[in-house]
């Protein structure tokens, strides 16, 4: 399939892996791009610059196809080594960046005169406008239904994409809820060039978490999410677990005085416990409503596969078969 966004990046498939925080490393990110897709490597999870520049390499290894990396500028403790960053993400040859957070205006001229295409993730239209103005070659747009940050105004895909698709020049992505060749035809019917998936890629054979992640994922309903740090306007959606019922109660006891921290132990570092041991209840994990379609744990290829077989039946059999008729 070539659509605007197979183009601007070079891939075979219009299907790309959102940066996920302790699952992007080289092994997820080789395996998508291997598949066709664009497999994105999160820099954030390299705790040093030397590390993201060894990540890089060894994805290298893996595949010569090309991938990203995800910077993402949250509200963190102790600002990381951007500059460090984008060093390695130049130097290492990568000629995709997925932008998340904060604008990423700054980084553009050094990112752009490398030859690098940046497709910034944005919540709203709004935000989606200035990633355009500021010179972005395409954006991500995270409706209220995606795992992990889902902004503050709460607007789902099915209006979301729509209203970018009326302001937007520049192409995007529908991100949030994608998980199958109905959510890729939907996605390009709303004016999207393709789809950004995140918790679909973490139930596959090569991510390289813990099974129980996996297993909860998909054990789990699209019920099963909660949103936590809502009083912090840093809203995160998450999976259910018990850590995540402490953590409402103590947002619902502490109301507007909630500080950061006061949720540490349910917040900080818990990822690598979670991700790679396995301790589900260690505290709160981003996942998607999306969880509710997926049933099974295939390899990344058999993934992608299936997403393009069944998105080509869908617009040549059923939708040209409706028009027809
Ligand atoms: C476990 C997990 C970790 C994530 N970590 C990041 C991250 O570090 N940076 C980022 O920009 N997005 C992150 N995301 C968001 C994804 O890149 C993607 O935008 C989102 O998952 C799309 O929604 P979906 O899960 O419904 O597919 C994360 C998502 C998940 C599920």
């Amino acid at each position: 399939m070539k659509t605007k966004i197979t183009e601007l990046f070079g891939i075979e498939h219009p299907i790309i892996q959102g940066g996920m925080h302790f699952v992007g490393f080289a092994e997820m990110a080789a395996a998508v791009s291997n598949a066709g897709g664009l497999g994105v490597i999160t820099a954030l999870t390299l705790r040093t610059a030397d590390a993201l520049a060894n990540e890089i390499r060894r994805c290298r290894e893996m595949t010569d196809k090309p991938f990203g990396v995800n910077l993402t500028f949250l509200p963190v403790v102790s600002a990381p080594d951007y500059p460090g960053y984008i060093r390695a993400i130049i130097e290492g040859g990568v000629k995709v960046v997925e932008t998340a957070g904060n604008n990423p205006q700054q980084w553009l001229p050094a990112l752009h005169e490398a030859g690098i295409k940046v497709i910034h993730k944005c919540t709203s239209v709004r935000h989606s406008l200035k990633a355009e103005a500021i010179g972005c070659d395409a954006v991500s747009v995270d409706g209220f239904e995606c795992g992990g940050h889902p902004g503050e105004d709460d607007v789902p895909n099915f209006i979301l994409l729509p209203r970018a698709a009326e302001e937007l020049k520049i192409p995007f992505v529908a991100s949030g809820g994608m998980a199958d060749g109905r959510s890729l035809v939907a996605a390009l019917a709303l004016g999207a060039e393709g789809m950004n998936m995140g918790t679909r890629f973490i139930a596959t054979k090569e991510a390289p978490v813990h099974e129980n992640v996996k297993r909860a994922i998909v054990a789990a309903s699209e019920l099963d999410t909660r949103l936590v740090m809502r009083p912090l306007r840093n809203t995160e959606r998450v999976m259910r677990n018990d850590a995540v019922e402490r953590l409402l109660e103590k947002e619902r006891t502490l109301g507007s005085s909630l500080k950061f921290e006061d949720i540490v132990a349910e917040v900080a570092g818990v990822y690598p416990r979670i991700m790679q041991e396995g301790a589900m209840d260690a505290g709160a994990w981003s996942c998607g409503m999306v969880a509710g379609l997926i049933h099974d744990i295939p390899t990344v290829k058999e993934l992608i596969d299936r997403i393009m077989g069944e998105a080509e039946r869908i617009i040549c059999t059923r939708l040209a078969g409706l028009v027809t008729a």
